[in-house]
């Protein structure tokens, strides 16, 4: 996968890109990332990335010339998703990054200040995601997050495949509750079961602790759930206890 992040702060992208999964990626082949400053397709001798608001009012509009050359540079094609970090975008979610995570290229503008003039929208953006409900300074941090969700879950990334698909939210369930040693810990004890060496006993707790933790903290994704009668069983049983 390619993956080229238009920004004018290309210093928060680059250095965020240098540890852990995501250097090991990169250097696998499998994802290239390159940052590019916007400022750099200016033409103008002050290299004027911004400009007022037609209309008046406070903040300025990143003006949509260079934001276009850039672009164009990128050599988009047909298969390329050029997304814009947005609060006004659709909210990420597990979802949209594996199906961003299949694809060969990707484009991220990453705006600032009061935002980007709407031709850029209406023109070449092809996705708008917002990573939640509140407003960062730029879109840069949310270019980051993107990058890190998809990057984990390329092929390669992770030493042991299995565990992109043990995790919460790429199941249904969040996960489950994780213990390691000492066993016993300022008086907390490690459930017994996982102690055990049963292992069909050790996925039935952790399957029925995820449920539970499912229902109390995101009762939002269980109400979207069809769940099956053992699943009802297990929700049920706990609340009687
Ligand atoms: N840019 C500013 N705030 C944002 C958010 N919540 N999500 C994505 N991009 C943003």
């Amino acid at each position: 996968m390619k993956l080229d992040v238009l920004t004018l702060f290309p210093q928060i992208i680059t250095p965020a890109l240098q540890t852990g999964i995501l250097k090991r990626i990169q250097e696998s082949g499998e994802l290239v990332v390159n940052t590019y400053n916007i400022r750099d397709w200016t033409t103008d001798r002050h290299k004027t990335v911004d400009d007022y608001p037609y209309g008046g009012g406070a903040g300025m509009i990143l003006k949509p010339e260079p934001i276009f050359s850039a672009v164009s540079a990128m050599h988009p094609t047909e298969d390329t998703e050029i997304i814009y970090l947005t609060p006004q975008g659709v909210p990420l979610t597990q979802s949209i990054v594996e199906g961003l995570s299949i694809k060969s290229h990707l484009i991220f503008i990453c705006g600032r200040y009061k935002g980007i003039d709407e031709r850029i929208r209406k023109k070449i953006v092809t996705k708008e995601i917002s990573i939640g409900d509140y407003v960062l300074s730029g879109g840069e941090i949310a270019a980051l997050v993107l990058i890190d969700a998809i990057g984990r879950i390329l092929p390669g990334a992770l030493g042991d495949f299995e565990s992109a698909h043990e995790d919460s939210f790429s199941k249904d369930f969040l996960d489950h509750p994780h213990y390691t040693r000492p066993v016993e810990f300022e008086g907390m004890k490690v459930p017994e079961v996982l102690l055990s060496g049963h292992h069909e006993n050790i996925k039935k707790w952790r399957y029925t602790q995820a449920i539970i933790r499912t229902a109390e903290r995101r009762p939002d994704i269980i109400k979207n759930l069809e769940l099956t009668d053992e699943e009802l069983d297990i929700l049920r049983e706990d609340k009687n206890n």
